[in-house]
């Protein structure tokens, strides 16, 4: 097929978007894209991946999505919970290195050496600030408030303890720290779909998750809205629903 000579790119996005709600309305194929993230899970999927030599504990999809979304709107600051091995919070630094400034803020309630000395000596590692301690910990919320104070696109991603107790608290606490047009993704409200992981048992399960507390925390927050051409196209992603953009 020969490339047409004219500009044709608003044309081929909002065929995108056409297509991927009507993928999104596509019962049989979302049951089946659940479906394989179920079994994938039992092999531990979402564990596989890498983001610049470091693990990454994300879906794929999830990945690209959000470089997506730190490109389009260029976050000054990027405010994560949940560190684990570092891949995230790197993969959130490259793109800021990338874009040309910017910080990653990012709390993990037990930073292990190895992990912070990989983060550390990272080529990209000098965007990241980490602290230690819990997210929802009111002195830990206070610090990076004070970080947040006076910067004008600030984003937040959740992906520490996935219970509903948890992430309701740093909804409430981190949810304000959001610019308008900036972004709040809140990870794994896949839980809330898929079977109780009795594979890998946590004390987070269906009723009890990021997406109950995401519901929760919307019905009285009406700030935020679903960003729904990201939740449309994603398929088969950790976090169908949790792409939530601030409203101006
Ligand atoms: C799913 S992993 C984070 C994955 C990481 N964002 C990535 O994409 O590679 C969850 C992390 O949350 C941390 N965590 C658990 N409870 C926490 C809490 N109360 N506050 C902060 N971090 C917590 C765990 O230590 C773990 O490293």
């Amino acid at each position: 097929m020969t490339e047409p000579q004219t500009d044709d790119r608003a044309e081929f996005e909002a065929s995108n978007v056409a297509a991927a709600a009507a993928m999104a309305a596509d019962g049989n194929l979302q049951q089946k894209a659940l479906e394989v993230v179920v079994d994938a899970d039992r092999y531990g999927y979402s564990y596989q991946w890498s983001w610049l030599g470091l693990p990454m504990i994300q879906m794929p999809a999830d990945m690209v999505a959000m470089q997506e979304v730190i490109w389009a709107t260029r976050p000054q600051l990027i405010i994560e919970t949940g560190v684990a091995r570092g891949g995230s919070v790197i993969m959130s630094s490259s793109m800021l290195q990338l874009i040309g400034e910017g910080q990653v803020v990012a709390i993990d309630i037990d930073i292990r050496p190895h992990n912070r000395q990989a983060i550390e000596e990272h080529p990209l590692g000098h965007r990241v600030q980490l602290i230690g301690g819990s997210s929802a910990d009111t002195a830990v919320v206070d610090e990076v408030r004070g970080l947040a104070q006076g910067v004008d696109r600030v984003m937040v991603v959740l992906d520490s303890n996935h219970t509903h107790e948890h992430v309701l608290a740093e909804l409430e606490a981190y949810g304000p720290m959001v610019t308008p047009g900036q972004y709040l993704v809140v990870a794994d409200t896949v839980v809330e779909r898929i079977p109780a992981q009795e594979h890998r048992p946590r004390p987070w399960g269906p009723g009890d998750n990021p997406e109950t507390a995401m519901v929760e925390y919307l019905a009285t927050h009406p700030g935020f809205e679903a960003d729904e051409h990201l939740n449309a196209k994603l398929l088969m992603t950790s976090s169908p629903g949790g792409y939530l953009r601030r409203l101006a």
